[in-house]
């Protein structure tokens, strides 16, 4: 198990009985977590016990409460209201459903900012973000957290000892909103920051180049986050106010979580990541150990052409940063958001696709934002599970029949999500440094690339993991993976490179993408050639980057299906003797220069390992064809047809007795799966339906079937 394991899960209630004389289930009962955000202080007393049948109709047994109630918890600064709030939970414990229970600081109420506007963020230009929307805090502030924590404490004492607490969920998205805050408080913590990673100036000025543009400081006092500058800020100071920000939330998420740790140490903590989606601003891979529990947030994008891609790859990553174990999905949408530009009502059966899809990565919870649907506030188009239609409508039958699905698919609950054979590394230090401004082109995106490369292996019908760089530098990343690639690793620390190297040395496959191994992690440039901290492995070396504009590419030939392009960006590449070169460019800055090389190693440990460069973005064909011959290589085979290969993904999780095996067909049409005998004995879990005959596997347009099969290895 990895050290990023969250290592507890949801407190179930005892068994107890319920409202309507029934008992519930006991605590021990395997379950899947079904629900939403509840936010009962929305609505007149009188509606919440139609939530309560509805809930039970639909079969919710968790929900997360209290998320943006601060404002009505503490009217003033020296008056308290929990009544509502004792009310609903003493209401959702007598219909069986347990509580997530929010610490309620999300978002402060205005008599604080009122009385303590300096508590409110400011952008780089020096503006203050004002109250009106949400999440209006500086997370350095030691005024807010004063406020914050004291308000902690007393839910925390409130309720302790209720039953129905199973989880405690702090705050909520921190830093969605206000991950980057320039304030005078943001100065001073990270000057703070930077003292505790450097130790003194003279390692500062060395680290952040201060030699360059006049820059060298003589007091700390003199540092201060980027704001606006004339031109390019530093970007070394970019990078690490990048990671500081990360680091400060950290720190405020660690303050809550401590006192709730001192007043009930039994029940577990988590927070909601957003891992993907549109932010960045949090590495979640070292924010995981501090939580009890893994859980994410996860919207699709329906601009994006690859928006199932996407979410598969975030549920992967979140997976992955849980060690493989449970995660909790704690928010996604029955159907429209709000906040995208345009926004779309999902497809039929897209709400159970999508559901399944994180349940296939690991999510032992499938919850949504949120359970009513507002009638006002900035969130009133977001779809709920309980529209504006009411429960006399497709959303809420689709609901309420998945809520009945899960019910029957409590056996998967607690197996763990089976290593795929292929890693493709995810750092953010890379995604925050790669994408500063002032190098040599604007146009590459990190997230971007690293999909590119995992819809490329689902394209050969292979599951691949999503790999945080941060488990490898922790020494358990790598083992059990035949193939690794590393997209846009632009930074790497000698510690990376050595593990990367000895990966491949002792008989792996390293595949390095375009613009890696570029600098150190002080974002200096490992000198001598591109891509400087490979290039001894690689047996390549560059010493120009041509980039190409929006729009242009340069032709490849070579091992590649004919028409291949490269685009964005290509190297001069020069080779080794012992280096195969798979394609050349043939036209664009570099023509007849090697394009995509791979060298076989002498192996230290008896298998030979092999490195691979790719000195361009390749178009997805060619992306694909380059990764089905690099798994065959090193024999990884799909377990699917090749006729459903980029149409149906195969997301396998592991019981103590069973392998769970998701069939997901992610396309808008109907499609077949023929069986081998290689794959076992298949039985029908939860067909949804698909039709399972002796030797095949039809499923409908986004139709999702899971399937048993004892395990052999037993
Ligand atoms: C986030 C928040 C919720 C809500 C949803 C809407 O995930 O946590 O409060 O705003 O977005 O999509």
């Amino acid at each position: 198990m990895s050290a990023l394991t969250a290592t507890r899960w949801v407190r179930w209630p005892e068994a107890h009985t319920l409202a309507d004389g029934t008992e519930s289930l006991p605590a021990g009962a395997a379950r899947i977590g079904y629900g939403a955000d509840y936010n009962p202080e929305q609505w007149p007393e009188e509606v919440w016990a139609d939530d309560m049948r509805l809930m039970r109709e639909a079969g919710v047994n968790i929900v997360s409460v209290g998320i943006f109630s601060w404002a009505l918890l503490q009217p003033t600064i020296d008056s308290w209201d929990f009544g509502w709030l004792d009310r609903a939970i003493d209401l959702l414990h007598a219909n069986g459903i347990a509580v997530d229970l929010a610490t309620a600081t999300a978002s402060p109420p205005p008599w604080l900012t009122e009385l303590h506007p300096e508590v409110l963020p400011v952008n780089r230009l020096g503006e203050t973000i004002w109250p009106g929307g949400r999440q209006q805090w500086r997370p350095t502030s030691p005024v807010f957290r004063r406020y914050a924590l004291a308000l902690v404490e007393k839910m925390a004492m409130r309720y302790a000892d209720h039953p129905a607490l199973s989880m405690w969920h702090i705050s909520n998205e921190l830093g969605c909103h206000n991950v980057y805050d320039y304030s005078d408080d943001a100065a001073g913590a990270f000057r703070d920051w930077l003292q505790a990673r450097y130790g003194s100036l003279v390692e500062l000025n060395r680290a952040w180049g201060t030699a360059f543009w006049s820059q060298n400081y003589t007091t700390w006092h003199q540092i201060l986050p980027p704001r606006l500058a004339a031109t390019h800020p530093n970007p070394t100071q970019q990078l690490d106010f990048a990671r500081f920000s990360s680091d400060a939330l950290k720190d405020y998420l660690i303050a809550e979580r401590e006192i709730l740790r001192q007043v009930t140490p039994e029940v577990p903590i988590t927070t909601n990541f957003m891992v993907m989606g549109e932010t960045r601003g949090m590495d979640y891979a070292d924010w995981a150990a501090e939580v009890d529990v893994v859980s994410n947030d996860h919207y699709l994008l329906v601009a994006d052409p690859q928006a199932f891609e996407e979410l598969s790859f975030s549920a992967n990553l979140t997976g992955q940063i849980a060690g493989r174990a449970p995660w909790f999905l704690m928010e996604h949408s029955t159907s429209a958001v709000n906040w995208q530009p345009v926004n779309q009502a999902k497809t039929p059966g897209q709400l159970r696709r999508d559901s399944l899809t994180h349940l296939a990565h690991g999510a032992d919870a499938i919850c949504f934002f949120q359970w009513r649907q507002s009638l006002a506030g900035a969130e009133k188009f977001h779809s709920a599970m309980l529209p504006h239609a009411g429960e006399d409508s497709t959303v809420f039958r689709n609901v309420a029949g998945f809520g009945r699905e899960l019910a029957a698919l409590a056996e998967v609950a607690g197996s763990r999500t089976q290593q795929a054979r292929i890693g493709i590394l995810f750092d953010w230090d890379s995604w925050w440094a790669s994408e500063l401004d002032s190098h040599p082109t604007e146009l590459l995106r990190y997230k971007a690339e690293a999909m590119a490369w995992y819809t490329a292996a689902l394209a050969n019908g292979l599951q691949a993991d999503i790999v945080p760089a941060r488990s490898v530098l922790a020494g358990h990343g790598l083992a059990g993976y035949d193939l690794v690639i590393a997209p846009m690793l632009y930074l790497v620390p000698q510690a990376l490179a050595d593990a990367l190297t000895d990966y491949a040395r002792t008989g792996g496959h390293l595949v390095v993408g375009v613009f890696s191994g570029i600098a150190d992690a002080d974002d200096h440039i490992h000198p001598g050639g591109y891509p400087g901290a490979f290039r001894e492995l690689l047996g390549v070396r560059a010493e120009e980057f041509g980039g190409l504009l929006a729009g242009q590419t340069v032709r490849l030939t070579g091992e590649l299906p004919a028409g291949s392009t490269g685009s964005l960006l290509t190297h001069d590449v020069t080779v080794q003797p012992d280096v195969e070169v798979l394609a050349r460019f043939d036209d664009g800055p570099f023509p007849g220069v090697p394009a995509i090389t791979s060298r076989m190693l002498p192996s230290l440990a008896g298998a030979a390992g092999r490195a691979s460069f790719v000195a361009t973005v390749l178009d997805p064909a060619a992306l694909a064809a380059l990764v089905g011959r690099f798994a065959a290589q090193a024999g990884i085979q799909s377990l699917l047809p090749e006729e459903v290969h980029g149409t149906v993904q195969l997301a396998v999780r592991q019981g103590d007795t069973q392998d769970y095996l998701f069939y997901i067909n992610h396309s808008a049409r109907a499609v077949t799966v023929a069986l081998r005998p290689a794959d076992g004995r298949l039985s029908a879990l939860d067909l949804g339906g698909s039709t399972l005959a002796a030797d095949t596997l039809t499923l409908p347009a986004t139709g999702v079937a899971v399937l048993g099969r004892a395990r052999t290895d037993l």
